[in-house]
């Protein structure tokens, strides 16, 4: 069967998808007026809907096991949203921290819900941020998560810790703490804590570089209260928004004009929604006993034992091929939170700037061989006839595509795994320097599935 390949039919979509949905959490009504000294946007640029992975609608083609693929196009097929407000990647705790090519967590919750059986355990070995592991808690399953990136592990575990009020009571204290220690500094003109490296001074103004280091050094000042971790990873989230970058995955400037104290009141309001977050999170985890998942820092293409192994299933978004560096994109807040990129710049799969030079056949076999290693790794730790479900999009090196329906459906047989079917839908690209490689036929997002054979 030649499966994986380019199917121009659509199949039917199940008729009332909204069945296979699991109830979520009701909208929030209050609005909140904004911030004092509300920031400026970016000069000349009104802020877009967010991206997200899967986040885009269109036709869906599918191929191979009928029934399969369905449920696979079911997940894919996410309507976008434009209303920031209604905007899913944004309810429970998935929208607390920015992250490059995060999963939609409708196609998370509706891939576990499909493919991991009831109370089961499944593994997301490149889990980033957590979108699969938060799903599946959710829906009552036992997940294992991955990821070679220390920041990820660190905003996976977070979101997959549930929190007693008390817990979350203290968050909000400490934060509030913390602000009102910071606006002191600001108020009083204390100096900068500490030298701060060419790198800070060009990507901050001046005022936000000094809140931004009040605010680290009252973090720090907590010594080991159990609210430190979360109240970094509360200062991580802003630091982006807080700069003159664009985005993580972008070198453009945004210049921002932000009033004094903006920042101090921005970390302050940013820990209270990560303490409603975690808590409308909790809320909704069918059992009160719920045990937090299991993530740890390690690289997917390695065989080791995995907590939790052997797994029912395996659902992940790997990192696509040449498109990103996540030690580059994450490089600031890596460096703010004093985490260890060394494995990261090492081992990263899929690393854009080491597919940078090299020719794409080059670049398509060196692919392949990631796949490959990935797969093998994988193999010894789930159940027999354990479903892989791999969430990619198309990439491309210079003018080539990098098609990953057919390379990972190569990779698969070379690893005794079949490819069973797989449901695609065209996604835009964004890369000028490689927009040729999509002329003839657009770049594609896949959900594939293999099973071991
Ligand atoms: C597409 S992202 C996953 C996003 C995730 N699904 C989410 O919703 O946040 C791919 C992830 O693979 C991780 N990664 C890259 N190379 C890796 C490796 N060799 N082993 C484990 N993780 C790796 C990256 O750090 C990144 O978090």
């Amino acid at each position: 069967m030649a499966i994986f390949r380019r199917d121009r039919r659509p199949k039917r979509q199940p008729s009332d998808p909204a069945k296979a949905d699991l109830p979520r959490l009701g909208k929030k009504t209050g609005k909140k007026s904004p911030p004092r000294g509300l920031a400026e946007r970016p000069r000349g640029k009104a802020p877009g809907p967010k991206r997200s992975l899967t986040h885009v609608g269109g036709k869906v083609e599918t191929e191979g096991v009928a029934e399969e693929a369905q449920k696979l196009a079911f997940a894919l097929d996410v309507k976008a949203s434009t209303d920031r407000d209604d905007d899913t990647t944004r309810s429970y705790v998935h929208g607390f921290h920015s992250y490059p090519a995060r999963m939609h967590p409708v196609t998370a919750q509706r891939l576990a819900a499909a493919f991991v059986p009831r109370g089961g355990r499944v593994v997301d070995p490149f889990c980033g941020s957590g979108t699969v592991l938060v799903e599946a808690m959710i829906l009552g399953m036992k997940p294992t998560g991955l990821d070679l990136n220390p920041l990820a592990v660190r905003l996976a575990k977070l979101k997959t810790t549930p929190r007693t009020d008390t817990e979350l009571d203290h968050l909000v204290h400490q934060a509030e703490a913390v602000a009102e220690f910071a606006h002191a500094r600001r108020k009083t003109k204390a100096g900068a804590s500490r030298r701060f490296g060419l790198e800070d001074i060009a990507l901050f103004e001046p005022h936000v570089l000094l809140e931004l280091d009040s605010l680290a050094l009252g973090i720090r000042e907590l010594g080991k209260d159990h609210a430190r971790g979360d109240l970094e990873l509360v200062l991580s989230s802003l630091l982006t928004r807080m700069s003159r970058r664009r985005g993580d995955t972008s070198e453009g400037a945004a210049p921002r004009r932000l009033a004094a104290g903006f920042v101090t009141r921005q970390f302050a309001g940013k820990a209270r929604e990560l303490a409603d977050r975690l808590r409308e999170f909790r809320n909704t985890l069918p059992s009160a006993a719920q045990a937090p998942a299991s993530v740890r820092q390690g690289n997917a293409t390695k065989p080791a034992k995995l907590p939790g192994a052997p797994f029912d299933a395996l659902i992940t978004s790997p990192p696509y091929a040449a498109t990103y560096d996540y030690a580059d994109h994450h490089s600031v807040r890596l460096r703010w939170l004093g985490l260890d990129a060394t494995e990261m710049r090492r081992n990263e799969m899929g690393a854009r700037a080491r597919y940078a030079d090299i020719p794409a056949l080059a670049a398509a076999r060196e692919w392949m061989g990631e796949l490959r290693s990935f797969l093998t790794a994988m193999a010894g730790q789930l159940a027999p006839c354990a479903p892989v479900i791999l969430l990619m999009a198309d990439s491309a090196v210079g003018a080539s595509a990098l098609r990953a329906n057919e390379l990972v459906a190569k990779a698969a047989r070379v690893c005794g795994f079949k490819p069973v079917a797989r449901a695609s839908q065209a996604r835009p690209h964004f890369h000028g320097p490689t927009a040729a490689a999509f002329r003839a036929r657009p770049r594609m997002e896949h959900a594939l599935l293999l099973r071991k054979e």
